[in-house]
């Protein structure tokens, strides 16, 4: 299959391109599009046979269930047995952005979006191509990260067409995506708000409105046996080729455990490449050292994590160090995603 790549203004998306991924979505085939978090690769999601696709060109467990996107509340509520009063206030306040929300689903979605559980993940996306590709699609969009699964999250159209070139009809490209990292999920259906994924909306945003929020106790480094509650959790995920060690503690014991552990590895022959902050860049010499952004902006960190992390891949680095970062707001999701590329090893100093 040729893959098309169409470039759409992502400020004011041309109509006429939309309606083209529009009439593809319609006919049960797959659309892969950029939101604010990450590309996504979308089907219509009330086609068994057209998320099925998904599926296969993800190579995805299908035990691990999909996302909804909607254009309005209106669609939501075709979708679901109700909306709770907690949800209410979510909604109200975060969407459309890059908050999911864990729904009573009603028959009409089907079984394999879900996974066949009684709930059903669904969130407004605020991206303008997103939002006008759903609307005109006249359908939810079933859409999971457009990366094969267990890569990192593509935030750039050349990232989704380094997995999916040949495997889908069309790519939109809008350019690079804000957030960087995927949309936090929050499940409302137990005794507590409950955060199964961090992302975009952070656990202090969700606490200004739901004060008991917690996150998934199994989702801590510490806690590996735990089942975690979101089945996309408990795969290992975006992650590189190489080896990955995060280093975490006061920074300049970070930076000397770094080098040491550089100094290690580079005797044995490897190939090292480093992820830090730019104040720490000139403390490094590695065969690449990668700038994630300023330790004070955790946002740019998250927006420039997943390119770094291809980008360091395609150097054939045979080891990737890190610095972690402060598990405040952004720095949850960030932290989350790092050990899991870096199969929780984790080194405190
Ligand atoms: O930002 C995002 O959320 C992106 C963009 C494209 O919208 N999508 C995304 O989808 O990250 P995906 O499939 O890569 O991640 C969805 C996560 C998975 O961890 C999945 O297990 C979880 O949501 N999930 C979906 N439905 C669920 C449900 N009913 N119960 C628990 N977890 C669910
Ligand atoms: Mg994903």
């Amino acid at each position: 299959m040729d893959t098309k790549v169409i470039n759409i203004n992502s400020t004011e998306p041309e109509e006429e391109l939309i309606q083209a991924a529009a009439a593809l979505i319609r006919d049960g085939e797959l659309v892969a599009f950029p939101t604010e978090t990450v590309y996504g690769l979308g089907a219509d999601g009330l086609n068994e046979d057209a998320v099925n696709k998904i599926f296969l060109s993800k190579g995805r467990p299908q035990d691990n269930p999909l996302i909804l996107h909607v254009d309005s509340v209106d669609m939501l509520e075709q979708l679901v047995m109700e909306i709770p009063f907690a949800a209410r206030l979510c909604i109200e306040k975060f969407w459309p952005g890059p908050l999911t929300i864990l729904f009573r689903r009603r028959e009409i979605v089907p079984d394999i979006v879900t996974a066949g559980l009684e709930t059903v993940a669904i969130r407004m996306p605020s991206h303008p191509i997103a939002l006008r590709l759903i609307s005109l699609s006249g359908t939810p969009i079933a859409a999971p990260s457009a990366n094969s699964s267990g890569k990192p999250s593509p935030t750039r159209a050349e990232h989704v067409l380094e997995d999916m070139d040949g495997k889908i009809p069309m790519i939109i490209d809008g350019g690079e995506t804000g957030v960087g990292l995927e949309s936090t999920v929050l499940d409302l259906t137990g005794d507590k708000p409950m955060i199964l994924r961090p992302g975009g909306v952070t656990l202090e945003d969700v606490r200004m409105l739901l004060p008991n929020a917690i996150v998934d106790p199994a989702l801590g480094p510490s806690n590996e046996d735990m089942v975690p509650k979101s089945p996309g959790q408990k795969y290992r995920h975006y992650a590189p080729k190489a080896q990955m060690i995060l280093v975490s503690g006061e920074n300049k014991k970070i930076v000397d455990e770094i080098n040491r552990l550089t100094t290690e590895a580079v005797l044995k022959g490897m190939k090292v490449g480093i992820m830090c902050c730019t104040e720490n860049k000139g403390s490094y010499s590695a065969h690449m050292v990668a700038d994630m952004g300023s330790c004070v902006d955790k946002e740019t960190i998250a927006h420039n994590l997943f390119h770094i992390i291809r980008d360091l891949d395609r150097t054939k680095v045979d080891l990737i160090i890190c610095e972690a970062v402060g598990e405040d707001e952004i720095g949850l999701a960030i932290m989350n995603r790092l050990l899991k590329a870096a199969g929780g090893k984790l080194v405190k100093v």
